[in-house]
């Protein structure tokens, strides 16, 4: 592997087009790290043994973004696409093998249609982006995609992309229209040059796999003017469990205008000094407070709603809401820093069948251990839209038949050592083997967990990607393979967890 004739070959062949050199930062280059840091989210992969990237180019124009597929092909370096770097295993600017990250930070712009109802996003704008170009438009529509507005679009779309309008209207995915790719020969593509097979894998297959997605064309959704929401906290004295229990038989068959999530964490407990586990029970209804409260007291009193629980709001500060940013100030889904990033490790499951008290007992136990200081598990309702469509619709197959989907994170801080946490957070996953779906045990590919299987740096039979892609995908793995056979058979585009080009038979 050459790196200098990597950089030569990216100058000589812009050299007509236009001044490549400044969108280029080798390892030499004063900006170096602070181009690479800018979007990383999981400080996790910020430490001096993490492997970097050779060179990394923040393409502005779509030429780059083509030289640099060509001449990484020529000189048989790795790319990793990035866009807003939320990768939970960082397998956007982190490789095992040389590399170079092509870095979308400048393909952000956002054009909204109000009157035909449609956006044209590029990869590299945020959900903020997104939601601020609808917002400071209109009122009244909307797009159903994830909650943490700093995640970009480029790999959000690639996996599926869930948020709190999930249950009326489904995925991000659900909704995008057409697409532009750059693909392995560096040919810009629309949906109907790619044909429909790989317009389908594009929007949930994964990323880093089938190409370059530059930008996409997406479907807005109607949403009333005034949204409700709430949170009401139930912790172990207040009948936490009884209450979770009830649940899980109600969030999924709950009017589809309304979506409920519920996070659990260990938090203080009002007798002093001691700790208690607290469930946050929350909801986004499409409607009024005057209409929620009847509908809520009607299908879940346990849960004991009362008007001043509830808030009443435009759709788009229910995201900020949701995203635990407590502001009504739009101008902040701009901001790519108004989080603050932290060191974590995240695991994921769908559950089909409700988990006895005796199940919530021992998640509970788990919660009281010591390393959860910075811990979550999440449980996200599903049902409405979300079991209308069928699983082969897009490779995002976790449709009908779920009640909801769980998520279990962990959070350190610099310097501890992770292991105990590591071990903590597959101690619990372990745990919920009994509750969760089986054969297989299926995940979420925007949740990167390299825990369920990678591929090998070299070849990867259909049997060994079967291990973690089964788990993404199910039965969709198969349409997959033959597609990345079809567009990139030489396997350029990938990484740890990326579709091999492979007939399933072999
Ligand atoms: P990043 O740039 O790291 O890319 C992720 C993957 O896609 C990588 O493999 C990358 O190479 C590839 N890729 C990126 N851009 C591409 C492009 N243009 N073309 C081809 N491949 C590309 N999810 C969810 O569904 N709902 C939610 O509410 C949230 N909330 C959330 C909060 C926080 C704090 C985090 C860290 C993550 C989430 N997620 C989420 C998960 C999120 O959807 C997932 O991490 C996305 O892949 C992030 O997309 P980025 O572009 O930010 O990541």
């Amino acid at each position: 592997v050459s790196h200098g004739k990597f950089l030569h070959c990216l100058h000589f062949c812009s050299s007509n087009s236009c001044a490549i050199s400044k969108v280029i930062y080798t390892q030499n280059n004063p900006s170096y790290s602070s181009v690479l840091n800018a979007s990383i989210q999981n400080t996790r992969f910020t430490t001096p043994s993490t492997p970097k990237p050779l060179v990394i180019v923040a393409a502005l124009q779509t030429s780059h973004i083509q030289s640099t597929i060509f001449c990484s092909k020529k000189h048989g370096l790795q790319i990793r696409i990035r866009s807003g770097g939320h990768d939970f295993e960082a397998l956007s600017y982190v490789s095992e093998v040389p590399f170079v990250i092509l870095d979308l930070l400048n393909f952000r712009a956002v054009k909204v249609n109000v009157k035909n109802e449609v956006a044209w996003v590029e990869s590299g704008a945020t959900l903020g982006e997104l939601y601020y170009g609808i917002a400071s438009k209109t009122k009244t529509l909307a797009f159903p995609a994830g909650v943490c507005h700093t995640v970009g679009v480029g790999g959000h779309f690639s996996g599926g992309g869930y948020g709190i309008l999930m249950r009326k209207y489904g995925l991000a995915a659900d909704h995008v229209m057409d697409a532009q790719l750059i693909d392995v020969n560096g040919r810009i593509l629309d949906r109907k040059s790619m044909g429909e097979d790989l317009f389908w894998a594009i929007r949930g297959g994964g990323g880093n796999t089938f190409g370059v997605v530059l930008a996409w064309k997406v479907k807005l959704v109607p949403v009333p003017a005034v949204v409700t929401v709430f949170t009401v906290n139930k912790n172990l004295e207040q009948n936490v469990i009884k209450i979770l229990h009830r649940w899980q038989y109600i969030g999924h068959k709950l009017p589809d205008d309304l979506f409920t999530d519920v996070t659990i964490m260990k938090v203080d407990s009002s007798q002093e000094g001691k700790k208690t586990v607290q469930a946050a029970f929350r909801a986004l209804f499409l409607g009024g407070v005057d209409e929620l409260i009847p509908l809520v007291h009607g299908r879940f009193p346990e849960l004991g709603l009362t008007k001043k629980d509830c808030l009443e709001m435009s759709w788009v500060e229910s995201f900020l809401y949701f995203g635990g940013i407590p502001t009504q100030h739009l101008e902040i889904l701009l901001d790519r820093n108004a989080l603050q990033r932290t060191i974590f490790k995240a695991k994921s499951d769908y559950v089909k069948e409700p988990i006895p008290e005796s199940g919530f007992e021992g998640i509970m136990a788990r919660f009281l251990e010591k390393e959860t200081t910075v811990a979550l598990m999440m449980m996200v309702a599903f049902g409405g839209k979300m079991g209308e469509i069928p699983e082969t619709e897009l490779p995002y197959p976790h449709r009908a038949g779920n009640l909801f989907q769980a998520s279990y994170i962990v959070g350190w801080t610099n310097g501890e050592d992770e292991g105990k946490y590591i071990s903590w957070i597959r101690r619990l996953y372990s745990y919920m083997a009994a509750y969760a779906s089986e054969s297989p045990r299926e995940a979420y590919i925007n949740y990167r967990d390299l825990d369920i299987g990678t591929n090998n740096i070299g070849y990867t039979s259909y049997e060994q990607a079967s291990i973690w892609g089964l788990k993404y995908f199910k039965n969709n793995l198969k349409r997959l393979v033959q597609v990345k056979a079809m567009v990139d058979p030489m396997n350029f585009f990938r990484n740890e967890q990326s579709i091999p080009p492979l007939s399933f038979a072999s």
